[in-house]
């Protein structure tokens, strides 16, 4: 059964079958992983996405329920064997003005909570034997969260949405104190990325366009580029990389 444990590096990739996610699954498969697909709902896209890498699976997990995130780092590793790099990139907004404190119900914030924060910790903690024996095999194992500038910056979707990812960029930093050196974890930190998720953010894509410093939006694929530099670095660890095209600095 050699065709089951492909020299290759294996990579998780959650959220892959849309945006970011896509992106980042696309890039990595480029780079020569074997890559796992992921998704709550989307199977189909997830299972055609997967005979087009080639060298890829997809497994089907709701974030939101802790037995399908213990389900879907188990079915990742035994698909062949191994597990080199974990990306937390699955993640839930709510579009909410930062004024309206009444909109932001407790069960706002329970449900983003669950997926953006704890289910990124939970799947590391899953994957942390998997990912140690990888440093055994000669390379760190490698996490990288998909957290926000809005985790860094007092903006974002809404309040309960960027605690969130301040709260994962925090949870980045202490992992990464925990699990060195067996384990790197780092954060990228997009600012607008042109998605499904942000197709009709139409007055902040204009924000970008006048005040960024590179004048736009990004693609998904740049956060892919970012993604795949942290995950080839052997030094990195701890880091939240802002990737806003400079808004931060105006
Ligand atoms: N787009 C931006 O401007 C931007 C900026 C900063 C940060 N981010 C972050 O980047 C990440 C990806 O964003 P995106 O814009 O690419 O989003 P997207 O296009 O909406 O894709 C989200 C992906 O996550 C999956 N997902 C959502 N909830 C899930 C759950 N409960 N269980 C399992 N999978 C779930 C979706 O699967 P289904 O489609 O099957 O539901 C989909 O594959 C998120 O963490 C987001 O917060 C985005």
């Amino acid at each position: 059964m050699s065709d089951l444990k492909p020299p290759r590096p294996v990579a998780l990739v959650t959220g892959s079958t849309s945006g970011i996610g896509e992106a980042i699954a696309r890039r990595l498969s480029h780079e020569g992983y074997a890559v796992i697909l992921h998704s709550r709902s989307s199977v189909e896209t997830g299972r055609v996405l997967a005979r087009e890498l080639g060298n890829a699976a997809y497994v089907q997990a709701d974030l939101s329920v802790d037995a399908d995130r213990v389900r879907l780092v188990r079915e990742a590793t035994a698909r062949w064997g191994r597990l080199d790099v974990l990306v937390n990139n699955a993640g839930i907004s709510q579009v909410i003005p930062h004024a309206d404190l009444a909109a932001a119900t407790p069960d706002v914030w329970h449900t983003l909570h669950e997926v953006n924060v704890v289910a990124p910790f939970r799947l590391v903690a899953e994957a942390e034997s998997a990912l140690r024996e990888a440093a055994a095999r000669g390379k760190a194992g490698c996490v990288v969260n998909v957290s926000s500038h809005a985790g860094v910056r007092p903006k974002g979707a809404s309040i309960p949405y960027a605690a969130t990812k301040a709260a994962l960029n925090h949870v980045t930093r202490l992992l990464a104190l925990s699990l060195a050196p067996a384990i790197r974890v780092n954060a990228v930190a997009p600012g607008l990325v042109d998605t499904p998720l942000t197709a009709d953010w139409t007055q902040a894509r204009q924000l970008w366009q006048d005040r960024a410093p590179m004048r736009r939006s990004a693609g998904p694929e740049e956060i892919a580029q970012v993604v795949a530099m942290l995950v080839a670095s052997d030094y990195l660890t701890g880091e939240i990389l802002l990737a806003d095209g400079g808004l931060n600095l105006t």
